[in-house]
């Protein structure tokens, strides 16, 4: 099994969709905000710099390597910001503690950086051999392990089909139960390649790892709790930049993002209002922004992002 030595490219996780995502919140000196996903700092750095000399910035990441790594690359602007190993998920809670509440933007840069997935021991690469782990924090308890041996087959079947959208997810499934106990990220590789048929574009357990990621750390459900979240958190005319990789939470931001900016979600057939909802957000994004074909060539992980952004109304 590889070690635990990060690949050269560790250090060089590259922020995407970084203009983009600058001129949206647009940082400014004696502004608040807060990157809940800080990871190697990339667009952190970015704010601090447009927010010298006195903007203040609250990094948060679930993962203690991605804050070491962080703290590092932002040392110069180290009065400047704070530091939280947290999942997202108690995004408001933290913000209140650290005095970073109200806050002007809110940046969410999802999934894994490229500094996780370089590092075998972490187990999220099908290119790397390692531990089936794929836990963004290291001190939870449940790894990809104990679902990839423990699930009975329909219920790993079912996930891979919901988080992975993988056409063969019953085969894939049947082929894991019977080759188990799994223990590296490469055999469980070689049964997925197995059992899956090729695919043209992409490697065949690609579907399958990300399944398997979303699953054990519950990405789907830790977005649903964090967008209202940060909605509260923000002063009047603050802004939410979410960037996102799959489809599914592309979904639950857009559909997050309408709902919050519609005074009544009453069902249509409704003849009057019943809900009393009040609109608390303007959507800047109609369409998500995507990425440029130069930033896409320069940066082949940026190929799936989309970029949403949504702005507090007064109260
Ligand atoms: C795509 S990277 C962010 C890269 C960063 N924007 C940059 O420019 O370097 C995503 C980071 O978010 C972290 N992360 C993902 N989900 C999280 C969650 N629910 N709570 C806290 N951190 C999370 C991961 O550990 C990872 O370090």
């Amino acid at each position: 099994m590889a070690g635990n030595h990060p690949s050269p490219n560790y250090y060089t996780h590259k922020p995407v969709l970084y203009q983009e995502v600058l001129a949206a919140l647009e940082p400014q000196t004696g502004r608040r905000f807060i990157d809940g996903t800080i990871g190697g700092g990339g667009h952190a750095w970015g704010f601090l710099d447009a927010s010298s000399p006195a903007g203040q910035l609250l990094g948060m990441d679930a993962d203690p390597e991605a804050l070491r790594v962080a703290r590092h690359k932002l040392a110069a602007f180290e009065t400047r910001i704070t530091l939280v190993q947290s999942n997202f998920v108690h995004l408001e809670q933290v913000a209140k503690h650290r005095g970073f509440y109200p806050v002007h933007g809110v940046i969410l840069d999802l999934g894994i950086s490229s500094m996780q997935l370089s590092v075998a021991a972490r187990g999220f690469s099908f290119q790397l051999d390692g531990p089936l782990d794929m836990r963004m924090d290291p001190g939870q308890t449940k790894t990809a392990s104990d679902l990839i041996n423990k699930l009975p087959v329909d219920k790993l079947a079912d996930l891979l089909w919901r988080y992975g959208e993988e056409r063969h997810s019953r085969r894939i499934a049947r082929a894991i139960v019977a080759a188990r106990p799994l223990t590296t990220t490469n055999e469980l590789a070689q049964v997925v390649a197995r059992a899956a048929r090729q695919r043209k574009r992409i490697h065949p357990a690609t579907r399958t790892f990300q399944a398997l990621r979303i699953a054990i750390n519950d990405e789907l459900g830790v977005l649903e709790t964090v967008l209202p979240q940060a909605i509260r958190i923000l002063a009047p005319g603050g802004r939410l930049a979410v960037i996102s990789f799959h489809s599914l939470e592309d979904r639950l931001v857009k559909t997050f993002f309408r709902q919050e900016s519609k005074d009544c979600i009453c069902p249509p057939q409704m003849p009057l209002c019943i809900c009393g909802h009040k609109a608390s957000l303007k959507i800047m994004t109609r369409r998500p922004i995507v990425p440029s074909d130069a930033e896409m060539a320069h940066n082949p992980r940026s190929r799936s992002a989309k970029l949403r952004i949504a702005e507090k109304l007064p109260d």
